[in-house]
């Protein structure tokens, strides 16, 4: 009795590696699951670890096994599950215990979560994990979002099981209620963004110059010994170097060209869109995704349209890296906005450097480039803005007449590269001081009288409309 650290609810994938990685790092570990017949089998998989778990099949039984006040991780599918878990352990529960969701949760479930417990003393963490299964049982990227108190009960756990970085553990308290899991939200749209620009210049050289799968693995595999070096590239280099067993051909060229997703990019774009903030890369993979899922629409169009692409100057393999460093220093900025306004619009004050620094290890977007936005977070940022860092001004100059020499490559060629057109049409209007909404104001006038500012007066002011033209 009350001998266990922490509870893990769940011993689906994440559940179980991140039970054998607590219980590796000598923590007691409670641990049980909805198909009981589960548990004595993880219980003998898990070996010599088997020492540090504590395995129930009754919930009550479970809860009691809990040092108080309690911590239970729930690992399990999101949304109604999750409420439902919670109408069942809470009545077991005491003032002072912690129910974690470590899953992929929408951040505002997590807060109307956090609120109704709160009123019954108890606490909610929503809690980010990622880095796969590899990474939930040798070391994730952990973003926690719940109250002081449920940090402390949950801190040296999850240091201790954490990724680390140069001696530093990849996990920090983000903030209250949802800033973990939407911070989590976040790091997936990156990553949708950063997937889907490899596929754009994988679809390019493979279309476009007829390079093989192998030979672009080879340039990935390149990339990731200079300023590209990311877990995404590797991973990325890797899967177009292997090669299908059953018919001899790259693994790529017998996979049907439709993406899935669970989700978590395209709330990303919904919740920045409600933020007011546009993060057009993010948005590009989203729309992507989507539109690869209309297999059917697209053969039948294809035929319809017939061959829509044309001989186009190829862009040089020096002008295709730069090109993805621009666009994905141009990602990670978007994704910063969208936690920028989310914790001005939640109060979270999320620590933007330190999340750039959990983010360098265990984690999917991992990359050099995480390193380098946390010191850049350092720097003098004017407008707060990450753009404006003087060490990515400097990469930028450097690498945006790449990344346009390559969308626009992308766009005369008729190859489809909506992530790297997105990073450009950003840049290039984040770079105008006086764009064109001068003319949106005229029109919004012209309509629907809603005035406008001047240049030379101050407050509202309507045109001196022609009606007729
Ligand atoms: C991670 C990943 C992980 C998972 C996504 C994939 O950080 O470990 O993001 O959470 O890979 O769920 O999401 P999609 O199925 O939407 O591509």
């Amino acid at each position: 009795m009350h001998t266990a650290d922490i509870g893990v609810y769940g011993l689906g994938t994440m559940g179980s590696a991140l039970a054998l990685n607590m219980a590796e790092k000598g923590f007691n570990v409670a641990v049980t699951n909805r198909e009981t017949d589960w548990i004595a089998e993880f219980v003998k998989e898990a070996g010599s670890l088997s020492t540090n778990l504590v395995p129930n099949s009754e919930l009550t039984d479970f809860v009691a096994s809990l040092k108080t006040p309690r911590v239970v991780l729930f690992m399990i599918p999101s949304g109604k599950p999750m409420d439902d878990m919670i109408a069942q352990i809470s009545p077991l529960l005491e003032a002072g215990d912690t129910i974690i969701d470590g899953g992929n949760a929408d951040f505002n479930e997590t807060r109307r979560r956090s609120a109704e417990l709160a009123e019954r003393d108890l606490h909610f963490v929503g809690m980010g994990v990622s880095g796969g299964e590899e990474g939930a049982r040798k070391g994730p990227s952990i973003m926690v979002g719940g109250t002081p108190h449920s940090w402390q009960q949950l801190r040296p756990m999850v240091e201790a099981i954490a990724a680390q970085f140069e001696g530093s553990p990849c996990v920090d308290h983000l903030g209250t209620d949802g800033a973990g899991h939407f911070v989590k939200t976040v790091h997936n749209g990156i990553e949708y963004a950063d997937m889907q620009m490899l596929a754009e210049i994988y679809g390019l050289l493979a279309k476009g110059e007829g390079r093989s799968a192998e030979q672009i693995g080879d340039m990935f595999a390149t990339w990731n010994e200079g300023t590209l070096q990311s877990f995404l590239v590797e991973a990325s280099a890797a899967a177009l170097k292997s090669v299908d067993a059953a018919t001899g051909k790259p693994m790529v060229d017998v996979i049907l060209d439709k993406a899935g997703q669970k989700g978590t990019g395209r709330w990303t774009v919904i919740e920045a869109l409600k933020l007011g903030v546009s993060a057009s890369a993010i948005e590009g993979a989203v729309g992507a995704r989507i539109w690869s899922a209309a297999k059917d629409t697209r053969m039948t169009a294809e035929s319809t349209f017939g061959n829509t692409t044309q001989a186009i100057d190829f862009p040089s393999d020096l002008d295709l890296a730069k090109a993805m460093e621009a666009a994905r220093i141009i990602s990670h900025v978007q994704g910063f906005e969208v936690l920028r306004a989310a914790s001005d619009t939640f109060d979270w004050n999320l620590p933007m450097a330190r999340i750039a620094e959990i983010w360098r290890a265990g984690c999917i977007i991992r990359s050099k480039l995480l390193d380098d936005l946390a010191a850049a977070f350092r720097e003098e940022l004017p407008h707060d803005n990450l753009l404006l860092a003087p060490s990515l001004v400097a990469r930028l100059q450097d690498c945006v007449p790449s990344l346009r020499r390559v969308a626009a490559a992308g766009v005369l060629g008729g190859y489809a590269m909506p992530s790297f057109v997105g990073a450009i049409e950003w840049f290039d209007s984040m770079t105008h001081g006086r764009g064109t909404a001068n003319l949106i104001q005229a029109q919004r006038d012209f309509f629907g009288m809603h005035g406008f500012e001047r240049l030379d007066q101050e407050g509202k002011h309507h045109g001196d409309w022609l009606r007729e033209i």
